[in-house]
């Protein structure tokens, strides 16, 4: 599919009013998208695990304008407050998404958005935020063009939620979902995520994501400067190249369940994304000394105990502890015997593996 496919058709319906709802989970890479090109394209292909607990729930009520006025009109409310500082993003993800969603400027929107982990956690929101709301839109749209089928609907909210943000793609469906063109992966898109089309042992089905919340704070550099930082950076191909056989070497391991590579390839991945940031002009560190000490208490309980249990890295200081369900119990009494000193206030999150976004009837 091409982004033309992506067009609205001509609406059937017209409707002055009314209002949807969708909540999005959030999700934590295997394969680290960083490094994009121009729309929103990703540099390299990557992969994700949907978690489940970790969420945003978006409504959008949607009125037939009058005031004949151009430009977008909304408000937005955040946790039940006006959040005028989310409003310039949203400006740009209305602009970028105009052309596939025609009716933006026909209707005024208030969009409220609320978040199942508190606020400030130094979790990102913008995968699962701009997830939800693409839903919501796409919703409206359904609305208007009752013909537009299941399969389309999903491919097109991802398509969406990728030009809000690129991670968002990943967080439409559930559990494991793939984004970025690559030559070994049938259907795999720049344009919009796609369910994982191989073999999955079932080891990865109950999988766990502890998430320590090292660091609450902003973090100093945002990823949109991060991925820019990509252009021109002297490891930036080599890194691309990586990340494509990476998905090649997760192939069998998917399969066959073998959580030593598994574990190799996640940490490898994580530390890469990190290295990439160390080693851009201008270098930066999102790491925090207690992410080092968590790491290092990850090896050295793993080589002890041989729990197989691991560790990634998002854009942040924070650590998602990744386990299968066979070893929950001993994972979470060493998490909390020794890796909860280490996250501000004590405060960690516990999620899983989900089965992707879901729409909430109206009460
Ligand atoms: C490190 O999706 O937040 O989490 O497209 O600029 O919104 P934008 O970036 P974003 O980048 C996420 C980067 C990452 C890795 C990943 O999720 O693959």
């Amino acid at each position: 599919m091409t982004e033309k496919d992506f067009k609205a058709e001509p609406y059937q319906h017209f409707s002055d009013s009314g209002k949807v709802t969708w909540k999005a989970p959030s999700n934590i890479a295997l394969v680290k998208y960083w490094g994009k090109l121009a729309n929103q394209i990703p540099a390299n292909p990557s992969i994700s695990f949907t978690l489940d607990t970790c969420a945003t729930t978006t409504s959008v009520a949607y009125q037939k304008r009058e005031d004949g006025k151009d430009g977008f009109s909304f408000d937005l409310l955040f946790e039940g407050k006006p959040k005028e500082d989310f409003k310039p993003k949203i400006e740009t993800f209305f602009k970028r998404i105009e052309f596939y969603v025609p009716f933006l400027k026909d209707y005024h929107f208030t969009i409220e958005t609320s978040n199942s982990f508190p606020h400030s956690s130094g979790i990102a929101s913008s995968a699962s935020g701009m997830a939800a709301l693409s839903l919501c839109l796409l919703d409206v749209e359904k609305q208007l063009n009752p013909e537009m089928n299941e399969k389309f609907f999903k491919k097109k909210a991802s398509f969406l939620a990728r030009l809000g943000s690129g991670s968002a793609c990943r967080s439409i469906e559930g559990d494991l979902i793939q984004w970025g063109e690559h030559p070994n992966i049938p259907d795999s898109s720049n344009l919009y995520g796609i369910k994982y089309p191989f073999e999955v042992n079932p080891v990865f089905k109950n999988y766990h994501d502890t998430i320590l919340l090292v660091h609450k704070g902003q973090k100093q550099v945002s990823s949109t400067v991060g991925h820019d930082l990509m252009h021109g950076h002297p490891y930036a191909q080599n890194r691309f190249q990586q990340a494509f056989g990476n998905l090649d070497k997760f192939k069998s391991i998917f399969a066959g369940g073998d959580l030593e590579e598994f574990i190799k390839m996640v940490e490898s991945e994580a530390l890469t994304l990190h290295a990439m940031m160390m080693t851009s002009m201008p270098y930066f560190i999102l790491m925090k000394p207690d992410t080092l000490e968590i790491i290092n208490k990850i090896w050295k309980y793993r080589t002890d105990t041989k729990v197989p249990i691991c560790f990634t890295l998002d854009a942040g200081a924070n650590v998602h502890v990744l386990y299968p369900e066979s070893v929950k119990e001993k994972a979470i009494q060493f998490i909390q015997d020794e890796l909860v000193v280490h996250c501000e206030k004590g405060h960690y999150i516990c999620d899983r593996i989900g089965m992707g976004a879901k729409i909430i009837a109206d009460q």
